[in-house]
């Protein structure tokens, strides 16, 4: 079914583009995953790794879903139907729906979290606190039944506000206002941390070379990371290129979106491993280090409270334009493929999310409500976090680039990415093209059998 008939919105220049997609790969994943990986895997040697998987990976897939997402002007389902009509290949729209919702689930909880962190760091909760005291606050915020919900649907309300409000009128214009106030306060935090006495420890974490590190399993690891980074495989960049100018260098924005974001992670990894090593802490992943460390740390600090709650803000600014382009994947895909309003379908998928949500903030921890229920040996939580990570978006990515290597015309696929012979940069397509259609598939092949455990790489 067409959408109405009415006028697509599109961005309304290649900054807003930039500004978007760049928003879209920001995320929680900046904060916490990708310094701490990095640190532990080798350092600058693991940087290398990844940039080059971003290269070999991330930028083909990306390319590819811009393609496909700009060809066709379409949500994702759509759009496949629009390029192969009748063909199965619409089931990548289908995966990318079903990945977008899983990933909301959870990835809106821990948002939640972020959100009450500004205000206790605000009221100066952390002030002088011990390691029992963050223990308790984290536990109360994580275990205790309303309040984790009640945050979750107020960071469901914001992102559904922004949504409702369009893609130039929200979107664009949220990103293009938030995303230099993370920068900003992202560097206030840098500037602290490089003047504490660990400093110098906590940058040889981050950026200390060590090639012994790289293992076939930390190649994978990886490979993943710039996956999920780079929100591919699911659809989400098919969607924000149907809003694409006409003339946008589609390669050139790949390739800055994906520096900028690795400058970002970069950059929240200067502020957090300094400040960790200079308190004798140690660095550990995940919740851990967002909810407990950094508030035992930033707090001991001259206007700890402050930092504190900037580094909240900036974490929770991350989270929220992340999160707008995986709730836009379903809800184009409802107002244009089964016919209801942009606003109605941006109130039908944040009810939908609420409703599952709970039972992800229900089973965050083991002994939260639901943190025992146990479906193939894991909780709610880890499993929509297992079957969209390791599961849809690898297979998913998979399929774009087969889509794009083998079904699409390549006379066609060159016409698009030259934006029809305007731009000069054919000898780089080429290359691209040798790479979408022969090391990208099988580079995501042994991703995939790694993740599900169907071949062990030692
Ligand atoms: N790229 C986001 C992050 O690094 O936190 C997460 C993400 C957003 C994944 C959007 C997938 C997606 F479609």
């Amino acid at each position: 079914m067409e959408s109405h008939h009415k006028v697509r919105e599109k961005f309304s220049s290649g900054l807003a583009v930039f500004f978007a997609t760049l928003g879209s790969a920001v995320g929680l994943g900046n904060i916490w995953k990708f310094p701490y990986l990095t640190g532990e895997n080798g350092g600058g040697a693991f940087l290398f790794v990844y940039l080059i998987c971003v290269f070999f990976i991330g930028l083909p897939v990306m390319i590819a879903e811009f393609y496909v997402g700009r060809k066709a002007r379409q949500n994702a389902v759509g759009a496949f139907d629009k390029l192969a009509p009748g063909s199965p290949w619409k089931v990548i729209g289908f995966m990318g729906v079903l990945a977008s919702y899983l990933i909301m689930f959870f990835y809106s909880c821990v948002a939640g979290w972020v959100y009450a962190y500004i205000f206790k760091a605000l009221r100066g909760d952390f002030t002088a606190i011990t390691t029992e005291g963050v223990q308790s606050i984290f536990g109360q915020a994580v275990v205790s039944p309303l309040p984790p919900l009640v945050w979750q649907w107020i960071v469901l309300a914001v992102v559904a506000i922004i949504l409702i409000c369009g893609v130039q009128k929200g979107i664009e214009r949220i990103t293009k206002t938030l995303l230099p106030v993370l920068f900003l306060l992202i560097i206030i935090c840098d500037i602290r941390s490089l003047t504490l006495s660990g400093a110098r420890e906590g940058l040889d974490f981050l950026f200390r070379v060590d090639f012994s590190k790289i293992t076939p399993p930390v190649i994978l690891t990886a490979l993943g990371l710039a996956f999920f980074k780079l929100s591919l495989g699911m659809g989400c960049m098919i969607t924000y290129a149907s809003y694409f100018t006409e003339n946008n260098n589609m390669i050139a924005n790949s390739a800055r979106v994906a520096l900028s974001d690795t400058i970002v992670s970069l950059l929240a990894g200067i502020a957090i491993f300094p400040a960790v090593f200079s308190f004798g802490m140690q660095p550990g992943a995940g919740p851990g280090l967002l909810f407990m460390t950094i508030p035992m740390v930033f707090s001991q600090l001259p206007f700890g409270n402050i930092l504190l709650t900037a580094f909240f803000i900036l974490s929770s600014i991350a989270a929220t334009t992340a999160m707008l382009s995986l709730v836009e994947v379903p809800v184009v895909y409802w107002s244009e493929q089964r016919g209801l309003s942009r606003t109605k379908s941006v109130i039908l998928n944040t009810i939908i999310i609420a409703a599952f949500g709970v039972l992800a903030t229900l089973s965050a921890d083991k002994t939260s409500l639901l943190g025992n229920i146990q479906i193939f040996g894991k909780g709610f939580f880890d499993l929509f976090d297992y079957i969209s990570s390791n599961i849809l978006l690898p297979v998913g990515g998979l399929l774009i680039v087969m889509f794009v290597g083998y079904v699409v015309k390549q006379d066609d696929y060159i016409r698009e990415l030259t934006n029809h012979g305007t731009l000069n940069n054919k000898p780089l397509i080429q290359s691209l093209i040798f790479v979408t259609k022969y090391i990208t598939p099988i580079l995501l092949v042994l991703v995939f059998l790694n993740s599900v455990g169907l071949i062990k790489l030692n």
